[in-house]
């Protein structure tokens, strides 16, 4: 089996190889954990927006989009506590200048106990074969206990450290483990300080404190402050929706892993406005409605796992994330949080303005609670990416990669090859091209062979593949190969157009999500 890391490393090149994703500025040597999407990659991110907006607004009648601006006044940073509680602890190393996030270094230290369990673990298959019973090694082999032991005691003594936000005892436990600087090797370090993710900037026309401002570390907050101008002028009865589809910035120290922790990235976020009291069980209703979304796609069901949060964020009463099985192992991919009423109640605290709804079934003004649902669209790439992408060994011992990207999420639905360059059969796939293109992104492709052609079509994901022949000209008919089962059929030119909607069409998705 392929490993985890080399699948990463794939994903990346092929990536970059037909222009999905570049480095950013990549002439200057690119700028870390800043990423662009090229014509491959703006299209795929487009499905997917596409796919989620949908969902979200033209499916449910109570769910209405917005747009809102990234930048926005100062204190709705300080209302939504992310002035003073958005931080990250980190420590510096006084020889390498290189910063870490002090809790990663702490983290990347127990890492290793695990490492020498898995060791220990590969060793004891080796030794046994078929007889292994690895959970009974687990549970008795005297070292993997030690190990385990002192994983449980380390990471009960951060999590403690963490909740009580206690730096010193951050840079006692670096001390005390004798971590040291993977770049210069040295234990010289600063002390643990707090640093806050927000980006800040200034406005033009102000000086000093007062021209501070930041880019939104979340989308979350342009919807709150805008709750009562759209429930009022969409007439808007609790319960409801406000979806919303933008940027976000955040200056992360431990920026990796391609696309998936970036410093300028985008959200997928839904805040539901509902009832008090009522929270919890639209909490559940959304918690199952996302994880259909994803599941729909028809990625594997293999990939997802619901992680529920036993520790919570002060504002929160459930919280869960859906995590996928990235390159990197299961990680958070979307958050589902059940939010209470804080959002709403500090911006009425810090504006002075009443953030109330008044239900006309129960007579009386409350501050509804609000249930988040919250998907990276770059984590979502990365997963549709990285599950689609496979080497396959085809019957004849050759080879292919092929990208088996969702159909209704393909940059491109189909391809239209003339088999020669000659005999009018450019024409031709021209004027197929312009029947189909009002409603599906077409590409046109005459060089190289046939076979090589649907390689290069099979490699960035294109659901069918038609060429026209001297057949073609004779009686309008063509061949249409789809990249997935590779078969082929001769079908009418008139047909195209049924049989390639059938496919890529969202409705399949929307449908899956609506009756299961
Ligand atoms: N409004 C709630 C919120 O922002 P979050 O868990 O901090 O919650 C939500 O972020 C989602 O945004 C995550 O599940 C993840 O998919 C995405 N996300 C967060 N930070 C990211 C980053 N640095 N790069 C890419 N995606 C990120």
């Amino acid at each position: 089996m392929e490993k985890k890391e080399d699948k990463l490393k794939e994903v990346i090149s092929h990536a970059k190889e037909y222009g999905f994703v570049f480095p950013s500025s990549e002439i200057y040597d690119g700028l870390t954990a800043t990423y662009d999407y090229g014509q491959l990659g703006a299209e795929l991110k487009n499905n997917i927006k596409n796919y989620w907006w949908t969902s979200m607004v033209q499916m449910h009648e109570e769910i209405v989009g917005l747009d809102a601006a990234i930048f926005m006044h100062p204190k709705t940073w300080k209302a939504s506590g992310h002035v003073d509680a958005f931080n990250d602890p980190l420590i510096d190393n006084k020889d390498s200048k290189k910063r870490y996030r002090a809790d990663v270094l702490v983290e990347e230290h127990i890492e290793k106990y695990r490492e020498k369990i898995k060791k220990d673990v590969a060793k004891g298959k080796k030794k046994f074969g078929d007889d292994f019973d690895e959970a009974q090694f687990l549970a008795t082999n005297p070292n993997v206990k030690r190990n385990q032991s002192k994983i449980d005691e380390l990471e009960g003594q951060l999590s403690k450290i963490l909740e009580s936000d206690d730096l010193e005892g951050l840079k006692a436990m670096i001390d005390d483990l004798g971590i040291a600087c993977p770049l210069s090797g040295s234990k010289n370090w600063t002390e643990v300080r707090q640093f806050n993710l927000m980006f800040a900037t200034e406005l033009g026309s102000l000086a000093g404190d007062a021209a501070k401002i930041y880019l939104r570390p979340e989308t979350a907050q342009g919807i709150f402050v805008n709750f009562l101008n759209v429930q009022k002028t969409g007439r808007m009865k609790v319960p409801f929706g406000i979806a919303q589809i933008g940027k976000a910035f955040r200056n992360e120290i431990v920026a990796r892993q391609f696309i998936f922790r970036m410093r300028e990235f985008e959200q997928m976020e839904m805040q539901y406005f509902v009832r008090p009291g009522e929270e919890l069980k639209w909490y559940e209703y959304w918690k199952e409605k996302r994880t259909k979304w994803h599941k729909a796609l028809g990625l594997g069901e293999d990939y997802y796992r619901h992680h529920d949060h036993l520790k919570l964020a002060h504002y929160a009463n459930a919280a869960a994330d859906i995590e996928f099985d990235f390159p990197m192992g299961f990680k958070e991919l979307e958050g589902i949080h059940s939010r209470t009423d804080f959002d709403l109640r500090k911006h009425e605290e810090f504006s002075g303005k009443k953030m109330q709804f008044f239900d006309p079934e129960l007579n009386k003004n409350y501050i509804p609670y609000v249930i988040e649902t919250s998907v990276g669209l770059d984590r979502m790439f990365l997963a549709v990416l990285s599950a689609s992408l496979k080497n396959e060994v085809l019957e004849d011992g050759s080879e292919r990669v092929v990208l088996s990207i969702p159909p209704a999420l393909a940059p491109y639905k189909v391809a239209v090859m003339p088999l020669t360059k000659k005999d009018g059969l450019p024409d031709k796939a021209r004027e197929i091209i312009d029947g189909l293109k009002f409603d599906f992104n077409c590409q046109y492709d005459e060089k190289d062979s046939i076979g090589k052609r649907y390689r290069r079509q099979d490699a960035i994901g294109t659901p069918y593949h038609v060429t026209v022949d001297h057949q073609t000209l004779e009686d309008n008919t063509v061949t249409i190969r789809d990249r997935d089962t590779m078969q082929q059929e001769r079908v009418s030119v008139q047909d195209l157009h049924r049989i390639i909607d059938e496919k890529v069409s969202m409705r399949k998705l929307l449908e899956f999500i609506e009756k299961h």
